[in-house]
């Protein structure tokens, strides 16, 4: 593990996404012997390409001039060796080739999840969360897929035009300017020719995807479709996004049948050409070509346009996984990393909670919000966080955690200027129930216990009992061993917020933070949990924001903030006779029969 860290270290260090050749150079660096003798393998494995058309030749010409039998014999044992060779050598460059990329692979992935867990959780308020899964499961392999195809198609076109030029050169000369000129061009025409056939098959691409969110769309949006008996309209965007499809389908297909078919020829002509001039100098015997040279040049000329034509095919390959190296660098490069290395832990957590003039802005906000905010928490303290929606709530909750950092101004636990701290040290003493609680793919008792290793059956349904969870766990077809998560047993929302209640009191945090934990719940379930929670919050420090002020009277601070600003603070009873926005918020609800069970 700590080898692992110290190597992505320097890995995040040295990855420049902006210069995709120089960081796949370095990303390859440890495995340079790997990728040099699956080069070498590659080339012996591949060398009945070139050696073939050779002793072709060489036999043809025996039998052509009437030679000894023995000369046929080497060539065609040569033959036979070259040819069964290629089982065991490529078996070797396959090995040595695979686990280079495998060994990058799997570097590259570990590399990202750990920036993730480094990253703060502001850099998450702005990424999509798909994208950073694309990332780690996509783009690396892009990566992969691009090297893969550079190594076998790369070693396979070096090796075709290497050995058509060198053979070339030393068996006819003469011919080698004739390849030189005329293959390339003919090799960069039918790639011109490829690659407007590629643009039309990116817009028919771009055209399915549209269909296919279309269909998404339609699928998710069906309970409002048909509650508002919009089926038509619905099913008019359907049509129309099949009917471009259909279009772009159809001049794809003409496309490819005119151009196709062109670059076919083209390359089929180019060969005639070169097996004509062959054969006019082997019968007018000039420059001294004999009857093997004509089949020799004839099939590495194919080879030679064939090598120049897979090198330009490999161009969006490398666009692809280019891109890709690029995209990885949004994460591996980003600057937005909570600064915890090298900080002092916190040891030991009390539960005072102190603001000194706190300012925060969002980096896209047009306000601050939280202005100026400074408050003392004693230890123990029941804090409630009350006001209008966008008031600054959450945003206040995640500078306590220290998800956000304040701009201005200073948080401290116990006197410990968090700033100073390894956060992560601080948060094991923190418990959070979100508003929407996220149950992953586990038994209610991995769900409940996530992080903890093993927990006693008594310590776990201690605790499903204080959040009121219990009973119906109990009732689950298989008890704590229920699977819960998205394609487990169906829970409805409260249930799931009493386990991630039940999860946040087994760690038996000094600080426990509530934001809005209670509001999808009916009043009911909310008020059995409440008496559970009240007893939970006694001697531990603990940041309610409720919507209902039934939840919040007994705290012994309510702070009343809006638009980023503490306008009140005091305990219930100071607050309702002030007759400011804590009343009124009081007296809009005392009407709902939220209050009334109190
Ligand atoms: N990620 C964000 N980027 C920019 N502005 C934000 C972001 N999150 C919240 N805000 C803004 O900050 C203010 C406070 O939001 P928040 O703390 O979520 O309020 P509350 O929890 O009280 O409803 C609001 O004006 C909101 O629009
Ligand atoms: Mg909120």
């Amino acid at each position: 593990m700590n080898r692992g860290r110290l190597r992505n270290a320097e890995l995040e260090h040295k990855y420049v996404g902006e210069s995709p050749i120089r960081t796949l150079f370095f990303l390859f660096e440890e495995q340079k012997l790997r990728v040099l003798l699956a080069f070498l393998f590659f080339t012996i494995k591949h060398s009945p390409t070139w050696v073939m058309p050779l002793l072709t030749a060489n036999t043809i010409d025996v039998i052509a001039s009437h030679k000894s039998l023995s000369e046929l014999f080497i060539n065609i044992a040569i033959l036979t060796l070259v040819t069964l060779q290629n089982w065991p050598m490529n078996l070797l460059y396959v090995k040595f080739q695979s686990r280079a990329i495998r060994e990058v692979e799997n570097r590259l992935r570990s590399a990202l999840v750990e920036r993730m867990q480094q990253l703060t959780m502001g850099f998450y308020l702005k990424s999509n969360v798909g994208v950073l899964q694309t990332k780690v499961v996509r783009d690396v392999e892009n990566i992969e897929q691009m090297v893969r195809n550079l190594s076998d198609g790369g070693s396979t076109a070096v090796n075709g035009i290497i050995g058509a030029i060198v053979i070339t050169a030393i068996k006819v000369p003469i011919f080698l300017p004739f390849f030189l000129l005329l293959a390339p061009a003919i090799a960069v025409f039918i790639s011109k020719l490829r690659f407007r056939l590629r643009s039309r098959n990116e817009e028919f691409r771009g055209e399915i995807e549209v269909m296919s969110a279309r269909v998404n769309e339609m699928t998710s949006l069906m309970p409002i479709t048909r509650a508002h008996g919009l089926e038509q309209s619905a099913l008019q965007t359907m049509y129309d996004s099949f009917g471009n499809v259909k279009r772009a389908g159809f001049r794809l297909d003409i496309f490819n049948a005119k151009f196709g078919a062109l670059s076919w020829v083209t390359f089929q002509m180019a060969n005639v050409l070169c097996l004509a001039v062959a054969s006019y100098c082997a019968i007018k015997g000039k420059f001294g070509v004999t009857i093997g040279d004509v089949v020799l040049l004839t099939a590495f000329f194919g080879q030679l346009i064939g090598s120049v034509i897979l090198l330009s095919s490999l161009m969006p390959v490398i666009a692809k996984g280019f891109a890709s190296i690029r995209s990885l660098g949004e994460v591996l490069e980003s600057p937005d990393i909570e600064e915890n290395a090298d900080k002092p832990a916190i040891e030991e957590v009390v539960g005072a909670v102190e603001f000194d003039h706190v300012t925060f802005k969002y980096p896209l906000g047009n306000r601050d919000a939280i202005n100026n905010f400074s408050v003392s928490v004693k230890p123990g303290d029941m804090i409630a966080l009350v006001g209008p929606s966008g008031s600054g709530k959450s945003t206040l909750i995640n500078l306590v955690i220290g998800f956000l950092r304040p701009q201005i101004g200073s948080i401290s636990i116990d006197g410990h200027d968090l700033s100073k701290f390894d956060l992560r040290t601080f948060r094991r003493f923190i418990s959070v129930v979100p508003q929407e609680s996220v149950l992953f793919e586990g038994s209610v008792r991995d769900n409940v216990t996530y992080g903890l290793g093993s927990v006693t059956d008594k310590r776990l349904t201690n605790a499903l009992r204080a959040a009121n969870a219990l009973d119906f766990v109990n009732e689950l077809p298989e008890g704590i061993d229920t699977l819960v998560g998205e394609r487990g047993a169906r829970i409805s929302g409260g249930q799931k917020q009493r386990l991630a209640i039940a999860r946040a009191l087994i760690r038996n945090p000094r600080i426990l933070i509530l934001d809005e934990a209670t509001s999808s719940l009916d009043s009911q379930t909310e008020s059995a949990i409440q008496t559970a929670l009240e007893s939970l919050m006694q001697n531990r420090t603990t940041f309610v924001v409720a919507h209902r002020l039934s939840t919040v009277q007994k705290a012994d601070l309510i702070l009343v903030l809006d638009k980023g600003e503490l306008i009140e603070c005091g305990n219930h009873k100071e607050l309702v006779g002030a007759g400011g926005l804590y009343q009124r918020l009081y007296e809009a609800q005392s009407f709902s029969t939220d209050v009334q069970e109190k």
